[in-house]
This record gives structure tokens, sequence and C-alpha cells, in this order.
């Protein structure tokens, strides 16, 4: 047997293998079951102790040898392969999407909504903050000046999670996010808080869970001018109107002093209505000077005074985008959504400055 000239090709054809089969089959060739290696290895029991050391470590260095250049050759088969195919697979991430594939998509109002005003007071310099939707009855009433026994607490209708000894509730308001901010950031304090909220109530203008985006502004000098210039250029940018008016009109709201709910004209003409014209109002938020309490209540002294200000987001959605029925927002209806819903595609145009 000429184990040189069969070592020798079995070494030339791992060399010549290109693709992972074929280096599969020099290796069944020679190594498998029935390889040609394989019965020599086998026949070596039949040979003389002498021609056994000889031909036994012969081929087993050779069998070695093959395995070692069998494996880098698969690794470099592999790699070959691999990058072949990511070549071929190649996607390029700078391409546009196209617009076919989102046209039963839309962005639900509500998100939209948000977008537009987290983008509208973020450019104004609020920052984003959040507040969990359990909240303790400490941040969501107590702590904003509504003690037990208040009779606000009865106009919040409440859910409470009485597992707790009544400690817990879903948040009413999204103005805890007040406390919370005033309690662990350092002053002056520029935020905005958007979430869900819920009341226990349901009809045409109120749903069980609803969303709210509260703001609150602290620093030393803060004054009511200044609430009203922000809230004025807010609500101009927000429906687009650089002639819409504004009135505050006196109000109550146990964590500002003094409060105001503030209105926005408008004219109905044949059903339709046009903010920015007539001398029509319509109320769109309720806002305040931070009551000294609520300092108080989060451990803060200070000469500093703030703004606040909260307002529901549907409110908002439905008198800018025109929906009649507030119920329709949670209803997961796809025909109201493809007709109310947004373009991923849409370019905001709400600018600032
Ligand atoms: N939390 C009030 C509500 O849910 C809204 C509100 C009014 C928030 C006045 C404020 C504010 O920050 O100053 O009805």
């Amino acid at each position: 047997m000429d184990y040189d000239k069969l070592i020798q090709s079995a070494l030339n054809e791992v060399q010549a293998s290109s693709s992972s089969e074929n280096l599969e089959k020099v290796r069944v060739k020679y190594f498998g079951k029935n390889g040609l290696f394989t019965k020599e290895l086998k026949s070596l029991s039949t040979l003389s102790t002498e021609q056994k050391k000889v031909v036994g470590v012969k081929l087993n260095d050779f069998k070695n040898d093959f395995f070692s250049k069998l494996s880098i050759k698969k690794d470099e088969i592999e790699n070959y392969e691999i990058n072949k195919k990511l070549e071929e697979d190649f996607v390029d991430p700078s391409l546009p999407a196209r617009e076919k594939n989102f046209i039963n998509s839309k962005i639900h109002p509500i998100s939209h909504t948000m977008n537009e005003i987290t983008s509208i007071l973020g450019n104004m310099g609020l920052v984003y903050e959040e507040g969990p939707d359990i909240e303790d009855d400490f941040h969501n009433f107590t702590a904003l000046n509504i003690p037990k026994d208040h009779p606000a607490r009865q106009m919040h209708d409440t859910f409470y999670l009485d597992s707790i000894e009544d400690k817990y509730v879903l948040r009413t308001h999204t103005s805890p996010v007040q406390i919370r901010s005033l309690k662990k950031k350092k002053l002056p304090l520029r935020i905005f808080a958007p979430g869900r909220t819920y009341r226990c109530d349901s009809d045409i203008t109120h749903t069980p869970m609803f969303h709210q985006v509260e703001g609150l502004v602290v620093d030393e000098g803060i004054t009511f001018s200044n609430l009203k210039w922000f809230l004025e250029s807010f609500c101009k940018i927000f429906f687009k109107k650089d002639n819409l008016k504004l009135r505050f009109r006196p109000s109550y709201f146990p964590f500002t002093e003094p409060s105001a709910e503030v209105d926005i004209n408008y004219k109905k003409v044949s059903g339709k209505i046009t903010f920015g014209e007539g001398n029509q109002w319509m109320e769109i938020l309720g806002c305040g000077m931070v009551h000294p309490e609520v300092f108080k209540m989060s451990n803060i002294k200070t000469n500093a005074t703030g703004f606040a200000f909260g307002m529901g987001i549907e409110r908002l959605a439905m008198l800018k985008y025109g929906m009649p029925d507030l119920r329709d927002f949670f209803d997961n209806d796809l025909k109201w959504l493809e007709h109310y819903g947004f373009s991923f595609f849409e370019k905001s145009d709400l600018s600032w400055r």
C-alpha cells in the first residue's frame, strides 16, 4: 500500500475543497465508517509488531494532521460562506421606509397629541417627568393641600385600592408629579408630566381612564404674568393660531393660590368651530400659582415662587381634531383610527420661535 500517495491526495483534496459539503465528502471518503484510512487503521491489528510501530505511528500522525488541516479549512470555508451571505443579504438601513406598508397603521390621536405637547413644552424649556399610576394618598391628595375630609376629595371620584388600608389610589390627576419633582429636584424646576389618570366616572364626557399633562415652573421671581405668557405661547403654537385669545377666569384648586381656569376664544359657524376668532369661550385647562402649603409638604424652604397648570389631553385632541365623542378614543375601532389617526410620515410643523 502506497500510504504516501494516499496521504498526499487526501491532503490535496482538503486543500482544494471550496464548500462545507465538499469538505465533508473528503472527510467521509478518508475517515468515514468505510473510509480508506479507517479501513487501514482497522487492519493494523493484522500487522506484525514491528510493522505496527512504523505504520501505526505514520497513520496516526497523518490522522492528526488530516483533522487539524480539515478544521482550519472548515473555519476558512465557514467564514467565507458567512461573509458571502452577509454581503448578499445586505440591507441598507438608510433606505426610506415604503409608505404603502404603513397605510393601515396609524398613530392613535392620544399618542399624537401627547407627542405634540411634549415637543412644544420641551422646546419651551420644560423637562419630561413621570410618576406612578398607582399613587399613595399623600402624593395624590395630602401633599397637594387636599387633607382628609376635604370636599375636593369627593370631586375626584377616586378608585381606592382598598386592600392596602385606603393608602393607595389610582392617581386622579397628574398633579402628584409636582410633589415628586419638588421633593427630588433642586430649584429652579421646570417640568412637565404627561400620563394616564383615573376617575370612577363614565359618560359622553368622562371615561374611567384618561390622560392629563401637568406643568410646573418654580424659580425666584416667577409671577402670574409668566404663567399667562407661558400658556398663551403654548396654546398659540398648539392650535396653530397666532391670534388666539386666552381668558383667565378666577377659580379654585387647593394646590394653587390664586387659581384660574383658562378659556380660548372661538366662533361657530354652521356647526364648524374656528379657534382664535369670535367671542365665544371654551374652557381648556386649570392653572395657578403654587400654594405655599405645597412647598411645605415637599420640604422646600425657599423664597422662590412657581406656577402650575394641568390639562386634559383627550379634550385638547377633541378640540383640535374634532372628534365628537370621548369614548371612541378607547373603543379600538379600526375605522375610527383609520379616520382620526395620524400617519407615521406626518411632519410636525409645530415650531417654537
Ligand atoms: N389637577 C387638576 C385636575 O385634575 C388640574 C390642575 C389645575 C392642575 C390647576 C394644576 C393646576 O397644576 O394648577 O382637575
